[in-house]
């Protein structure tokens, strides 16, 4: 899939971008899906609010209740000080996570791509896992920030191998909050690790392991692309997306692979169970 320019590209620099890699018609599909998920969601079961700026308010259970199921996040901002919703519940929701790619036939579909096993290949993954999905809903207004970090800090493999695959559902703009990435930066430290408490711990936490600072303006770069893209970029490669204060939503979908031949760490959040193992494409 990837010529030998874009392999070297993506050594470098830890990202890749493939416009148009997806067809408007998979897009509405799964845009269209995603909506339908969110309209069959009972918000009262379900009232944890999500938030990457503040991890300790995650909730744990409804977090970890997520690694094989369909369940949907609140934006942080969400609800008024009394825990009222502040807006209709479609606009309300911050993501869907995080087994879309093994629960619903619309994201099985477009996530088991034999273009990504091909690239996955192309990249050095010799037995590629798909182990979670996010729909992120990027709200107008209110979607909130996705404060700077590294995916291998949620998804530790020895040696790191954890790749995204950030499907761009709709056009992401400095206005509606696209992703912002550290060229290069891959090559440098994991700086905080996310894990339990223990090996079948429930209690969840995010451990600081470097000092070295995020990126700033001087270093990282806007990742603006149409619909249809796709950016894959590194585990190690720091990432940050901006809130989204426009009047248009942002909708991306995100897979994360790693590589099945890397020993997967049993404090993992994620985990899947013997009789439900995680998959490839
Ligand atoms: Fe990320």
């Amino acid at each position: 899939m990837l010529s030998p320019g874009q392999v070297q590209a993506w050594h470098q620099d830890g990202f890749l971008v493939l416009p148009g890699f997806k067809p408007p018609g998979e897009l509405a599909a799964l845009a269209s899906r995603s909506r339908q998920i969110v309209e069959a969601f009972d918000p009262g079961e379900h009232a944890a609010v999500f938030s990457t700026v503040q991890p300790q308010r995650l909730a744990d259970e409804a977090l970890l209740a997520s690694a094989d199921q369909v369940h949907c996040f609140f934006e942080a901002e969400a609800f008024d000080e009394q825990g009222v919703l502040k807006r209709p519940l479609a606009l309300s929701i911050n993501k869907i996570g995080h087994a879309l790619h093994d629960r619903d036939p619309v994201f099985d579909a477009f996530s088991r791509d034999a273009r990504l096993a091909e690239i996955c290949a192309d990249i050095g993954l010799a037995d590629p896992r798909l182990w979670q999905s996010m729909l992120i809903f990027k709200q107008p207004a209110i979607g909130g920030e996705v404060r700077w970090h590294q995916d291998a800090s949620y998804l530790i493999t020895e040696p790191v191998s954890v790749v995204a695959f950030w499907f761009a559902l709709e056009d992401a703009t400095l206005a509606n909050g696209c992703l912002w990435v550290q060229p290069g930066g891959q090559r440098g430290v994991l700086r905080e690790r996310f894990v339990r408490d223990a090996p079948g711990g429930r209690s969840l936490r995010l451990e600081k392991l470097d000092a070295t600072p995020w990126p700033d303006s001087s270093t990282a770069v806007p990742v603006e692309v149409a619909a249809g893209a796709l950016v894959m970029f590194h585990g190690m490669l720091p990432h940050y997306s901006a809130p989204n204060r426009s009047a248009h939503s942002r909708l991306a979908y995100t897979l994360h692979v790693t590589d099945g031949v890397a020993g997967y760490s049993a404090l993992n959040w994620l985990q899947r169970l013997p009789d439900d193992p995680v998959r490839g494409f």
